[in-house]
């Protein structure tokens, strides 16, 4: 996979890529790399935002901009881009991101990560340069740069070579093998701990039980139980 992520701060991402599981894929072929849109602005003084048509505060990334370092990086009319890789406006406002979605990405051989700042994009970055806009959450960061990372973190440790073990991402939250419920809890040693013990199937040994209550566990959970509403679960 191919992975494109247009920012202004493009060195937030120096510390992304240096992470195990991130450079762990990086070893296998997969791409990770990112494009300053001051690098390809056709304004001077390497200007990439302007005030809003129609007043208001804050400042808007401009589509001219946006174009000129999609076309500037790629070779070709960005228009057309879309139809050969995904191109996602990382927006509030956007589709949710989920696992079904994650799903979805990681089987895609390349992707381009819009990052906005200031008060956003120009809606016709997102109308005619984009195939998707994706949020990660309904609240409001101050740039896409920590929502492409989210995204680019959920979408990677769906890739080979990503985790230490490859059942590790199979049967997690959200996923097919848990019927898209969030997974059982885990527990390790000590067994018992402050009076808090281990649930007692699972020091049995017994393989078949302890599928089931593990199943059974994460059914619950799903079903939103209150008592799993409590903070700090994990
Ligand atoms: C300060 S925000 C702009 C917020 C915008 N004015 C609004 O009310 O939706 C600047 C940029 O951060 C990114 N961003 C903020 N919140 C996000 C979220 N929940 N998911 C994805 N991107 C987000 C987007 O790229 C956005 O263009």
């Amino acid at each position: 996979m191919n992975v494109d992520v247009f920012t202004l701060f493009p060195e937030w991402f120096d510390w992304f890529r240096s992470q195990r599981h991130v450079s762990n894929v990086l070893a296998t072929g997969t791409s990770l790399d990112y494009v300053n849109y001051r690098d390809y602005t056709p304004l001077s003084g390497r200007q990439v935002d302007d005030t809003p048509f129609g007043g208001g505060a804050g400042m808007v990334l401009r589509v001219d901009v946006v174009d000129s370092a999609l076309r500037g990086h790629y070779g070709v009319d960005p228009v057309s881009l879309r139809e050969r890789r995904r191109v996602i406006a990382l927006s509030a406002g956007g589709r949710a991101l989920d696992d079904e979605l994650v799903d979805e990405l990681a089987a895609e051989p390349a992707l381009t990560l819009l990052c906005g700042r200031y008060e956003g994009f120009d809606e016709r970055i997102v109308e005619h340069l984009c195939s998707d806009a994706i949020s990660i959450g309904r609240y409001v960061l101050s740039g896409g740069e920590l929502a492409a990372m989210v995204l680019c973190d959920a979408v990677i440790r769906k890739l080979p070579g990503a985790l230490g073990h490859e059942d590790s991402a199979a049967e997690e939250s959200f996923s097919a093998a848990l019927e898209g419920h969030p997974e059982y809890p885990h527990y390790t040693r000590p067994a018992e701990y402050r009076g808090w013990a281990v649930p007692e199937v699972l020091l049995s040994g017994h393989h078949e039980r302890i599928e089931q209550w593990r199943r059974e566990r994460s059914r619950e959970r799903g079903e939103g139980r209150p008592e799993d509403r409590r903070p700090g679960l994990g």
